[in-house]
């Protein structure tokens, strides 16, 4: 029997962080703990994984190769040679959104008034390489949303040129951003709609894997 290429697989997964001077910085509250995950998940399946992460408190699991990453820039720094040569792109991390226009190179003093501070976006890891996306990736995207979830993240999957979106909730304590629990809906560009959890996290790892496997095995025949 011909021995089948494990799956290549890169994921993105934690907040980054954005420097506004050596010790502030712009974040959020991600904790990694989804796409780490996924990492393990896929790791179990036999797949090859990449995972680039911004700053967690978590530990790799056994058998990813880890890429640590602070900013925007550097994910995508890290995630351009690899994403080259992956079957499928997960994007989990929790992406700042917005960088200072100028990062201060020393400890900026307190002043007694208000201060302002302008924010330029960054860079749209996820959109950048789905523009480069080749015939047979798939890419996968999260969006996470505490209002309109499906209409939000059906303008993404779009808007990304993405093949699948896990949409999650996360007005809801307990779940979602930094809690060990999920609940998901995943939708797909060709009309799928499946829901899943609430569950610990490693389940909707599981989940989303299994779901989104078929479609690997379809675009590599
Ligand atoms: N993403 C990314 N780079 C960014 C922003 C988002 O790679 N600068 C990815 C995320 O990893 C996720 C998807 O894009 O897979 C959607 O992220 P989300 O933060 O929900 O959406 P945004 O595009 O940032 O839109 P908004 O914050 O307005 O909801």
């Amino acid at each position: 029997m011909a021995m089948s290429k494990p799956v290549r697989c890169l994921i993105t997964a934690g907040p980054t962080r954005e420097h506004l001077d050596p010790v502030r910085y712009l974040s959020n509250g991600s904790s990694g703990k989804m796409g780490y995950a996924l990492a393990a998940t896929a790791v179990a399946l036999g797949w090859e994984v990449d995972l680039v992460s911004g700053p967690v408190a978590l530990k790799a699991p056994e058998g990813v190769r880890l890429h640590k990453v602070v900013s925007a820039e550097d994910m995508l720094a890290a995630c351009e040679p690899i994403f080259a040569n992956c079957d499928v792109l997960i994007a989990v991390a929790a992406v700042a959104d917005y960088r200072a226009a100028q990062i201060d190179e020393k400890k900026q003093k307190k002043i007694a008034g208000p201060i302002t501070i302008t924010l330029v976006p960054t860079v749209d890891v996820l959109k950048t390489l789905s523009q480069r996306k080749r015939a047979g990736q798939c890419l996968v995207g999260f969006a996470a949303e505490t209002n309109d979830i499906e209409t939000y993240a059906q303008k993404k999957l779009r808007e990304k040129n993405l093949d699948f979106i896990v949409a999650n909730d996360v007005s809801q304590p307990g779940l979602g951003m930094d809690a060990d629990d999920n609940a998901v809906i995943l939708l797909s560009a060709t009309g799928r709609r499946e829901c899943f959890g609430p569950a610990n996290k490693a389940r909707v790892a599981e989940f989303i894997l299994k779901a989104i496997a078929p479609e690997l095995r379809a675009q590599a025949s």
